[in-house]
């Protein structure tokens, strides 16, 4: 929190290093005039729009809009807090940060919520040491008192206030702030009832989320999940996160689907194993992963459902598939999960199922050319359009002209050839701005306007087309079925209309699942650009006028809800 380090010491410290030293080791520079340029690490693109400026010590993008100071840089490029950041950056200049009083408030209501998860965690624990029959469950499963204690697997009664009889009156706020109640008529009960307890912890090891299993066949859901809470956020969570990096040594991490595919790999002593949280894999998941690995291997179960699920992964990888990274795609036998090879064929077994991986090269190539016959000239000029969509997405590097050169031989088409005169260019989603992603996202399925929050305020983000925006959602709202067509007729007349059909036909390959998960993932990205601008806005205003009272709350906020 900005408001613990003194402002005098973050001036003093930016003048002290040079942006240069902390981006040089992390992009690829060169120096173009008196500033340096290079491809920026915010956003996907092929020619570079990012910028350093050792005078100013600002970097600024212009393609995506990032930028500001060496600290800034550090928080995004490395996922860090403000105060981490600054510690790191006081760290090389050989200074000590001088940390005034933490905002009390804010830190003793998070440290209430852990209290309770915490309390949670232990009372679970202790439901499951005094009920044999789900004792014997877990042991059926192949998992020993040890794992257990390590992952701190318990047991939620089937009692409707097993744990809210076990807070005061004045504590039960906040167990509905850690998403442990569930509401009725004016009541108030347990969550999770009658299920084996998975406790999600965070980076640091606290407990921040639960998952429930059931634990009888009848019950439904298999799976329950604590809601977003203010310690809880899905798409940036990953189950066994904490353990696994404590295995940081080995160069590799394990992606599986489930909390149990995760246990037993431990259990077998493959100890850096992560599992997504009933969401698919995020951007920032694998952000996160290639921070302590260099390679990745997703693990997917061995029918359609794990084919589609690798596919999403794929596609989510490629912005971010640099040459020094790996990606690999395991699928197991048909009808097995992680969880049943490894307890079949043990932890060699599994091992060995791991060198069939495919890389993603490969598996980029299957998906490119899936249903394609490639013996034909037909064939390969549809390999050669497909390929041209998927590659786009890749970062510059060795490694996408190494896939652009696969498919020029299989096809035959070398770039030179394929270019038709008058071919209309088709805009791809990996190169639109955010804001340019949701025009399109919207034109081709407008009912897609409900999945954005209320407060999400378009004009914090710099990027054109706001009102745009907004004037689609208020037509959608006004008119919830309406159709693409005609929700671009309502534009007819204005300047935009040749713009906007063009982004039209940017998702055509998309069918409704895919338009909506990707709104989802896009959603989760404006909410974090909207915020981080608000923050920046105060931060200016702190450092020119002071912040009005009201205005820190909403800062404290801001930064509660992107720092965590
Ligand atoms: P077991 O059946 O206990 O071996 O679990 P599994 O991990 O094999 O389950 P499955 O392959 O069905 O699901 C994989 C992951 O998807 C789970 O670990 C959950 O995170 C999630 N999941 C599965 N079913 C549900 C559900 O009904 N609701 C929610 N929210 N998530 C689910
Ligand atoms: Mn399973």
């Amino acid at each position: 929190m900005s408001a613990s380090i003194p402002n005098e010491f973050i001036d003093e410290l930016l003048n002290r290093i040079d942006i240069y030293d902390v981006v040089a080791p992390r992009v690829t520079l060169k120096k173009a005039g008196k500033d340096y340029s290079g491809l920026c690490p915010f956003h996907n693109e092929n020619t570079p729009s990012f910028t350093v400026s050792q005078q100013k010590q600002f970097f600024h993008c212009f393609g995506c809009g990032q930028s500001g100071s060496a600290i800034r840089f550090l928080m995004e490029f490395e996922g860090l807090d403000f105060v981490d950041a600054v510690k790191e950056l006081a760290e090389q200049a050989g200074v000590e940060v001088p940390l005034k009083q933490v905002n009390k408030q804010q830190h003793r209501e998070r440290t209430n919520l852990y209290a309770i998860t915490e309390k949670v965690t232990r009372i679970y624990q202790q439901h499951l040491k005094n009920n044999q029959k789900i004792i014997d469950y877990i042991k059926n499963r192949g998992i020993d008192g040890k794992t257990c204690q390590t992952f701190q697997i318990g047991f939620a009664e089937d009692s409707w206030d097993g744990i809210s009889k076990r807070f005061p009156q004045d504590q039960q706020e906040l167990l509905d702030r850690c998403g442990l109640l569930s509401h009725s008529n004016q009541k108030s009960y347990d969550k999770f009832r009658n299920r084996l307890m998975f406790p999600i912890h965070d980076r640091r090891g606290r407990v921040i989320a639960f998952g429930g299993r059931a634990v009888d066949d009848e019950q439904q859901p298999k799976y329950l999940n604590s809601p977003e809470t203010d310690l809880f956020h899905k798409g940036r969570e990953l189950y066994g996160y904490h353990l696994a990096r404590k295995h940081s040594s080995e160069d590799f991490v394990i992606v599986v689907e489930g909390y149990m595919d995760v246990v037993a790999l431990h259990q077998h002593g493959i100890k850096n194993t992560v599992a997504t949280l009933g969401t698919a894999t995020s951007t920032e998941h694998i952000a996160l992963l290639f921070k302590t690995w260099t390679k990745v291997v997703f693990c997917f179960d061995g029918d359609s459902a794990g084919q589609k699920a690798a596919k999403k992964a794929l596609l989510t990888a490629l912005p971010l598939y640099l040459d020094d990274k790996i990606i690999e795609f395991l699928f197991l036998p048909e009808d097995q999960d992680p969880d049943s090879y490894v307890n079949q064929n043990g932890q060699h077994g599994f091992l060995q199922q791991l060198q069939s991986a495919v890389p993603l090269s490969q598996f980029l190539m299957d998906i490119i050319s899936e249903g394609i016959q490639l013996n034909t000239l037909d064939g390969k000029a549809q390999l050669h359009e497909r390929a041209k969509s998927y590659l786009k997405q890749l970062p510059h590097g060795a490694f996408r002209q190494i896939m652009h050169d696969n498919v020029a031989n299989i096809s035959g088409i070398t770039h030179a050839r394929s270019k038709k005169p008058n071919q209309q260019k088709r805009p791809d989603n990996g190169q639109l701005n955010p804001m340019r992603r949701l025009l399109s996202l919207i034109l081709n399925k407008p009912a897609l306007c409900e999945k954005l929050p209320d407060d999400l305020d378009f004009t914090l983000l710099p990027y054109k087309g706001a009102e745009i925006i907004n004037k689609m959602i208020e037509i959608q709202a006004g008119y919830p079925q309406i159709n693409s067509a005609a929700l671009l007729e309502h534009f007819r007349n204005s300047d935009y209309v040749s713009n906007l059909s063009r982004l039209m036909v940017v998702y055509d390959h998309m069918d409704e699942t895919e338009l909506t998960s990707e709104m989802d993932d896009l959603v989760a990205h404006l909410e974090q650009l909207t915020t981080t601008s608000k923050i920046n806005q105060l931060r200016e205003k702190q450092l020119q006028d002071g912040l009005t009272d009201q205005e820190k709350q909403q800062l404290i906020a801001l930064l509660t809800k992107k720092i965590k």
